[in-house]
C-alpha cells in the first residue's frame, strides 16, 4: 500500500490503496435520514476549501466530510480573494499555512496547480485535488467506483460505457483510471468523434446505441462548454438526437444496468428526466457516496 500524504490523482495509485479507501468509505457511509456517526479523526485540524471553479457537490461534500471528522473548516470565496488583486497562489498557500491551515482542498482550471502547491507546502500540510482542469478529479473517480461496487462488485467482468464529452472530462479520466486499476477490461467511450480522447484506455464509439449494447454501467457526462471555444459547442438538437440517454435507448443496455451521472446534469440534453429519476439511476447514491469517500481520504491523509 502507498502512504498518501497528498491526494492528487488516481493515475498510478495501486489497487490495495484504492480498495482500502473504498472499504473505509463504505464503513463511513450513512444513509440519508440515519444518525451520523461521531468521528474525531480530524480533531484539531483546519481544512481550507479553495475552489477557483464553481461547485455544488464537491465543495459541500468536502466541507461536510471535514466537519463530520471534527475539523475546523474555512471556505474561501476565491472570486473575492486577494488572488484577484494579484496575489500568487503560492502566497495564498503561505498565508493560510501561517494561520495553521493543515489541509487544502483545491479545485482549479489550470493543469498542475495542485501538484505545484504540494511541492511548496510545509511538510505537515496535505493538498487534495478537488478537480483539476480536464485532467483529474480523483475523489469523483473513487465515489464512482464505490457506487458501482455496491451494485456490481465483479469489476473484471463489467462492461462500462462512458458517454458524452470525454475529451474535456476530468471525471472520465479518473473513472477510467480507477476502473482499470480494479481490472475492468470492457470500457467503452462514446461521443462525437472530436470528443473521443485518444489518451484514455477504452474502445471508442461514435454510435451511442452500439456503445451501450449489453452494458452493465452507463455513465453520462455533461457537455463542458466552459472548456470549449464558441465554435466547438455542438448543435444542441443534433447532440441530443445522437447522444441523449432516454428510456428507449437505455433498453439496449442490460436490464439491470445502472445509470450514473457525476452532476451537474443538464436535464433533457444529455439525459432525460425519466432516466435520471428512474429506477436504474444511482445518481443520488453517487452524491451520498461522495461524502463518505471524502471522509475516507481526509482521514487517511491525516494519519500520515
Ligand atoms: N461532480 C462534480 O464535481 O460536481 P460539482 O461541480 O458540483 O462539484
Amino acid at each position: 500500500m502507498t502512504e498518501l500524504h497528498h491526494f492528487l490523482t488516481l493515475d498510478g495509485l495501486d489497487r490495495p490503496t484504492l480498495v482500502n479507501l473504498l472499504d473505509r468509505a463504505q464503513q463511513l457511509q450513512v444513509t440519508p435520514g440515519q444518525p451520523l456517526q461521531q468521528n474525531t479523526a480530524l480533531a484539531g485540524k483546519t481544512v481550507a476549501n479553495l475552489f477557483f471553479e464553481p461547485s455544488t457537490r464537491t465543495r459541500a461534500s468536502f466541507e461536510l466530510a471535514a466537519r463530520r471528522l471534527g475539523a475546523n473548516v474555512i471556505n474561501l470565496d476565491m472570486a473575492n480573494s486577494s488572488t484577484v488583486k494579484g496575489e500568487s497562489l503560492l502566497d495564498t498557500l503561505y498565508t493560510l499555512e501561517a494561520m495553521n491551515v493543515d489541509i487544502f482542498v483545491v479545485r482549479h482550471h489550470v493543469t498542475g496547480t495542485q501538484a505545484l502547491l504540494a511541492r511548496h507546502a510545509l511538510p505537515h500540510v496535505h493538498i487534495l485535488n478537488a478537480g483539476e482542469s480536464h485532467v483529474s478529479h480523483p475523489t469523483q473517480g473513487l465515489l464512482d467506483v464505490l457506487t458501482i461496487r455496491q451494485h456490481k462488485p465483479d469489476f473484471a467482468n463489467l462492461s462500462v460505457a462512458i458517454v458524452g464529452d470525454i475529451e474535456h472530462s476530468r471525471v472520465a479520466r479518473s473513472a477510467v483510471q480507477a476502473l482499470t486499476t480494479l481490472g475492468t477490461q470492457d470500457i467503452r467511450l462514446a461521443g462525437p468523434a472530436e470528443w473521443l480522447s485518444r489518451d484514455l484506455a477504452g474502445r471508442s464509439f461514435t454510435d451511442l446505441d452500439k456503445a451501450i449494447k449489453d452494458a452493465d454501467v452507463v455513465m453520462i457526462l455533461r457537455i463542458q462548454k466552459e472548456r470549449m471555444g464558441k465554435d466547438d459547442i455542438p448543435d444542441e438538437q443534433d447532440y441530443l438526437r445522437r447522444y441523449r440517454l432516454d428510456a428507449e435507448r437505455l433498453k439496449r443496455a442490460k436490464p439491470d444496468a445502472i445509470v450514473m451521472h457525476p452532476g451537474p446534469m443538464n436535464r433533457e440534453i444529455e439525459i432525460t428526466s425519466e432516466v435520471a429519476d428512474g429506477s436504474q439511476s444511482v445518481i443520488r447514491e453517487q452524491v451520498t457516496n461522495g461524502v463518505a469517500v471524502r471522509m475516507a481520504v481526509l482521514a487517511t491523509l491525516a494519519e500520515q
